[in-house]
C-alpha cells in the first residue's frame, strides 16, 4: 500500500508522523512544491527511523509526480484557521483555488486513488476536489464529524470515568458550527446515555445535548487559542479512515461525503454514517432519524452550500 501525503504544514507532519507507523503502509511520500523544507522533513524522519527499527515503513517526498501509484493521498494543503474566533468556512474561497491548482497537477499523476480530506472546510473541499479531480463521490472522504464525534466521546468518558471507546456518540453534518448531534444514539453498553447517567450511584446529572454541541463545535477552536493549531487529533481520524480502506473492514465511521439525496440532501458533502472499505466510502440510507435531527441537517447542509 502506498499512501502520499499532499501538504508539509502541521497537521501533514502530524498525520505523516502517525502513519510512518502503521505497517500496512510500505511506502509513504510527502509532496508539496516547497522541496527543501520536504528533503528537511524527511531527514528529520529518517534520523527518527534510524533509531526505531521497527519501522519498516519505505519514506521519500517531492513534487506531486511522487504520487503516481498511490492508493491512497491525503489531502491537508492550505492554510488552517490561526485565531479562534475565525469560522472555518472563511476559508473557503482560498482553499478552493488552491485545490484547483492542485488538483490540475494531480490529474496528471494520478487519477485513481482514495483522496481523504483533512483541509478545512472540509466539506467545502471534498465537493470542490471532486469536481476537479473527476473522481466519483466516496472516492473522496473528509474526515469531518468523525473527529467532533471522538471528542463527544472523551468528552463523556471523561465525565464517566470511563473508556472513549466504551461511548457512543455521534455528530454528524458540518465540521464546523453547523454541526449536528444525535443525542438519541449517544449510549454506553447499549443503554441510552441518560438511562446510563441516572443508573449511576451519585450520578445525578442531567446533560443538555443542547449545550454539550456548543462545547464540541468549540473544542478544536479551544486548541488553536492554547496551542495555535490542532494536529494529532485529525491526524488520528484520517489514520482511522486509512486503516479502514486498507484493511477493507467496512467499518461505520461518520466522514464527510457528498450526498445524492439520502437524507433530503444533493449535492452536498457533509458527515453522515458511512461504511468504509477499500472501495472508498459507501454513505448508510437506512439510519433513522426524527424530523428535527432531519431538519437540523438539511440546515447544515444549506450552510455548506451557501459556501461552497
Ligand atoms: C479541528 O477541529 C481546527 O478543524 C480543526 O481540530
Amino acid at each position: 500500500m502506498k499512501v502520499a501525503i499532499l501538504g508539509y504544514g502541521k497537521v501533514g507532519m502530524a498525520t505523516f508522523h502517525t502513519f510512518m507507523h502503521m505497517p500496512e503502509i510500505h511506502e509513504l511520500v510527502l509532496c508539496g512544491r516547497n522541496k527543501d523544507k520536504i528533503e528537511g522533513e524527511l531527514t528529520d524522519f529518517k534520523d527518527s527511523i534510524a533509531l526505531n527499527s521497527n519501522i519498516k515503513t519505505r519514506i521519500g517526498g517531492g513534487g506531486f509526480e511522487m504520487t503516481a501509484g498511490a492508493d491512497v493521498i491525503v489531502y491537508t494543503i492550505g492554510p488552517s484557521i490561526k485565531d479562534c474566533n475565525t469560522d472555518r468556512l472563511s476559508l473557503s474561497k482560498v482553499n478552493i483555488d488552491i485545490a484547483h491548482e492542485v488538483a490540475e497537477e494531480l490529474n496528471k499523476y494520478n487519477r485513481d486513488a482514495i483522496i481523504v480530506v483533512i483541509s478545512n472546510p472540509v466539506d467545502v473541499l471534498v465537493s470542490a476536489l471532486m469536481r476537479f479531480t473527476g473522481r466519483p463521490r466516496g472516492k473522496v472522504i473528509g474526515t469531518g464529524t468523525l473527529l467532533d464525534s471522538a471528542r463527544l466521546r472523551r468528552y463523556l468518558a471523561e465525565m464517566l470515568d470511563i473508556q472513549p471507546r466504551d461511548v457512543s456518540a455521534y455528530i454528524l453534518g458540518e465540521h464546523g458550527n453547523s454541526s449536528c448531534i444525535i443525542w438519541r444514539w449517544t449510549s454506553v453498553m447499549g443503554m441510552p446515555i441518560d438511562r446510563f447517567l441516572s443508573s449511576q450511584i451519585g450520578m445525578n446529572v442531567s446533560l443538555s445535548s443542547e449545550k454539550l454541541l456548543k462545547v464540541i463545535r468549540r473544542a478544536g477552536l479551544k486548541i488553536v487559542e492554547k496551542k495555535g493549531s490542532t494536529s494529532f487529533g485529525v491526524a488520528a481520524a484520517a489514520a482511522q479512515i486509512v486503516n479502514a480502506i486498507i484493511y477493507d473492514t467496512h467499518q461505520i465511521l461518520v466522514v464527510s461525503v457528498a450526498l445524492e439525496g439520502e437524507y433530503g440532501i444533493d449535492g452536498v458533502a457533509l458527515s453522515v454514517p458511512c461504511y468504509v472499505s477499500s472501495c472508498g466510502a459507501s454513505v448508510i440510507a437506512s439510519a433513522t432519524m426524527t424530523k428535527d435531527e432531519l431538519d437540523a441537517l438539511a440546515a447544515s447542509a444549506e450552510v455548506i452550500r451557501s459556501n461552497s
